[in-house]
């Protein structure tokens, strides 16, 4: 396994980092709480990540309704692994009725990091992120926040998830103005279908020293070619679980962009998804792609990724290959 920087800082990630969003669950969407891996399988899932050398898990205090974290601190406790673990976790998302029970308020953000520490079972994590952007909250009150829970020693570093360019930077300018600690990281969606981040985001990144950790580099399994146009999709699949965030990408349209992909892995001898892997991890601002493996079959399109580099050029092939394919 590769490690890199942290963008800017001396922290050092693998260049893969395991989503524990299935855990418990299916993300945050209440609905599925209770659903996804059960404990044996997220356990082993976690054992076969750091026997790769997977060491930067990345879950949410809001993932399965608080199973997801709970897992993980279970798994910390019994393998005795807290100090291999780059660990990171998320605050925004609601976790209770009440109106201050959600938000990167300073009321909700002290409260949900004690909560998160008590489920993890530890007294820090490396890395915590604000899940969402809160537009009613001043971003000097969240980053004041965060502030202290450094100096406490409760946070090492800070990062912004779901975020616009323009607020990023404007975190990182009040940051500055305050003299208080800044975002050295942005998880963002990226992948062959869903490139959003390329405008600007990754520009600010690679100028300001952000670490990259895209989630979704597999657009949630469809860019492994199990799903198929006309056909049914395979049952308790993310696309029959979890529809709705993938919906505007499902059309004939990307079903060809994903033909032309499969052509592209066949002439590479590499598997679909781990040409999908590559292609994110190979774009030289992001640090690390955070993968949702359900199975430990499921590892197989990451460890084969790793063996495959892709140039600039190889990168631009395969989206111009893909976007002829989609406008065909
Ligand atoms: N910050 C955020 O808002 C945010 C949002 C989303 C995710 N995340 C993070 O990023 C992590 C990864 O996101 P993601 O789960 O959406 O990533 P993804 O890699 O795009 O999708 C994972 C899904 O792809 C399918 N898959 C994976 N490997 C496969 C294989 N070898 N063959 C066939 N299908 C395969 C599985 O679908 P099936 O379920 O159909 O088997 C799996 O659930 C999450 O766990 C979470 O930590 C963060």
């Amino acid at each position: 396994m590769e490690y890199r920087r942290f963008g800017r800082t001396g922290l050092r990630v693998s260049r893969l980092g395991l989503g524990c969003g299935g855990f418990g669950g299916v993300g945050s969407e209440p609905a599925l709480f209770g659903h996804g891996e059960d404990e044996a399988t997220a356990f082993a899932i976690m054992d076969r990540a750091l026997e790769l050398g997977i060491t930067y898990f990345d879950t949410a205090n809001s993932y399965g309704g608080g199973r997801s974290e709970e897992m993980i601190g279970r798994w910390l406790r019994s393998r005795g692994t807290r100090d291999e673990i780059v660990l990171s976790t998320k605050v925004f998302n609601r976790m209770g009725q009440g109106p201050n029970d959600g938000g990167l308020s300073r009321r909700h953000v002290l409260r949900a990091v004690e909560d998160s520490l008590r489920r993890l079972q530890t007294d820090w994590v490396d890395l915590y992120v604000t899940h969402e952007v809160d537009p009613e909250t001043p971003l000097d009150e969240t980053l004041r926040t965060l502030d202290d829970l450094v100096h406490q020693g409760k946070v090492r570093y800070i990062g912004a998830s779901n975020t616009e360019a323009w607020r990023l930077a404007k975190a990182l300018w009040i940051s500055d103005r305050l003299g208080v600690v800044r975002y050295d990281g942005v998880q963002n969606e990226y992948s062959l279908l869903r490139r959003e981040i390329e405008a600007e985001v990754l520009p600010l990144a690679a100028d300001q020293g952000l670490a990259v950790t895209p989630f979704s580099p597999l657009a949630g399994g469809l860019l492994t070619g199990k799903y198929a146009s006309g056909r049914e999709h395979p049952p308790g699949s993310r696309l029959t679980l979890r529809p709705g965030p993938y919906a505007a990408m499902v059309n004939e349209g990307t079903f060809r962009a994903l033909d032309a992909l499969r052509a592209e892995a066949a002439e590479l001898g590499v598997s679909m998804g781990a040409l999908a892997l590559a292609w994110v991890r190979c774009h030289p601002a992001v640090t690390a792609a955070l993968i949702g493996p359900r199975s430990l079959e499921q590892f197989a399109p990451a460890v084969e990724s790793l063996q495959v580099a892709l140039t600039a050029a190889d990168r631009d092939r395969i989206l111009h290959r893909m976007a002829a394919a989609r406008e065909a």
